[in-house]
């Protein structure tokens, strides 16, 4: 009955998620590897959460964004890794179109937090090394529930307008997504309708986020950089540089990933390649959070040891 006129196909109510195809040797061996990734992203980042909001030594705003991106991470990895747990152990990959929405718009609204909240650390950084005298003054705790409060804001608000358009629109593109979330990115067309201000929109939202962040992360570094060599003393060096080589790494990782994002993307690369870069993206920065703070930080060493210490005077 459909088939008349215009209409020619039912809606679409689900969708397929591909995910890694279903190679039965594979599966399992997915499985044990992405069920390790979820479990220390998820422990690594519920340790410093914890850290930071138990000990008062860690009561600062560094440690607070820190803490702030390590709940992101916990709300990232969790959009996106458990539907492809039960995926691979049931071997059902299908979802509803509704699920895939909001796995869809989470997966948005984690991610700007993330971009924003790196940022915000970058420019708190810049302030206690290129101005430590007014640090104490210009980052207050104010202002840094402000910008986190932000991070958030920003990422929904540009969620619920693009929900708006999305309203107007139907999905009709293919009913198998070759991928292991919903990200529509990796789809051809998948809206009908009027899809012109939608692609704008997005475009350019993203392209003026990424390319602003990313001048305001570079020029704080060179900031940052050329004061710490204007520093007389090796050791002064060293101590200012220890407190923002972990963001440092972080933000170059971060960066260099979205970049190699876009351009391969211009080249149109098959799907397997999206999926990997995915995957990097997904599981690498959830996971480099903690393991850059605990392992690299003295302060979080210090605090951790003391915790350890108590737990054993428990027992
Ligand atoms: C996030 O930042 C706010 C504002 O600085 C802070 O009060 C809060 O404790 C932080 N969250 C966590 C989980 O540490």
């Amino acid at each position: 009955m459909e088939t008349s006129e215009g209409q020619n196909q039912t809606p679409i109510v689900e969708l397929i998620l591909v995910g890694f195809g279903n190679d039965p040797e594979l599966q399992p061996l997915l499985f044990l590897l992405f069920l390790v990734i979820y479990l220390v992203a998820l422990s690594g980042n519920l340790l410093i959460v914890v850290l930071v909001v138990g000990d008062r030594h860690l009561h600062t705003p560094m440690y607070y964004f820190v803490a702030n991106l390590s709940t992101v991470e916990i709300c990232y990895v969790s959009t996106t890794l458990p539907r492809l747990l039960a995926s691979l152990t049931t071997g059902d990959r299908t979802i509803s179109l509704h699920s895939c929405y909001v796995q869809y718009y989470f997966y948005i609204i984690l991610s700007n937090a993330e971009g924003l909240l790196l940022t915000a650390m970058c420019y708190d950084r810049y302030l206690a090394i290129c101005h430590p005298l007014r640090y104490a003054a210009l980052m207050t705790g104010r202002v840094c529930c402000h910008m986190v409060a932000w991070a958030w804001i920003f990422g929904i608000s540009y969620c619920i307008m693009l929900h708006i358009f999305m309203l107007q629109l139907v999905y009709c593109g293919p009913k198998d997504i070759d991928h292991f979330f919903c990200d529509f990115a990796p789809v051809k067309d998948p809206f009908c309708g009027n899809t012109k201000i939608l692609q704008l929109l997005t475009f350019y939202f993203s392209v003026i986020l990424t390319i602003g962040v990313f001048l305001l992360t570079l020029t704080s570094y060179i900031c940052i950089i050329a004061s710490i060599l204007r520093i007389p003393s090796r050791t002064g060096r060293q101590k200012a540089f220890s407190t923002c080589s972990s963001h440092l790494i972080m933000v170059t990782v971060y960066y260099v990933s979205s970049m190699t994002v876009y351009v391969v993307v211009l080249f149109n690369p098959p799907a397997i390649l999206h999926k990997i870069m995915s995957v990097w993206f997904a599981v690498l920065i959830p996971v480099l959070n903690p393991v850059l703070y605990c392992l690299r930080n003295k302060e979080v060493h210090q605090v951790l040891r003391k915790a350890l210490q108590k737990l054993a005077a428990l027992r």
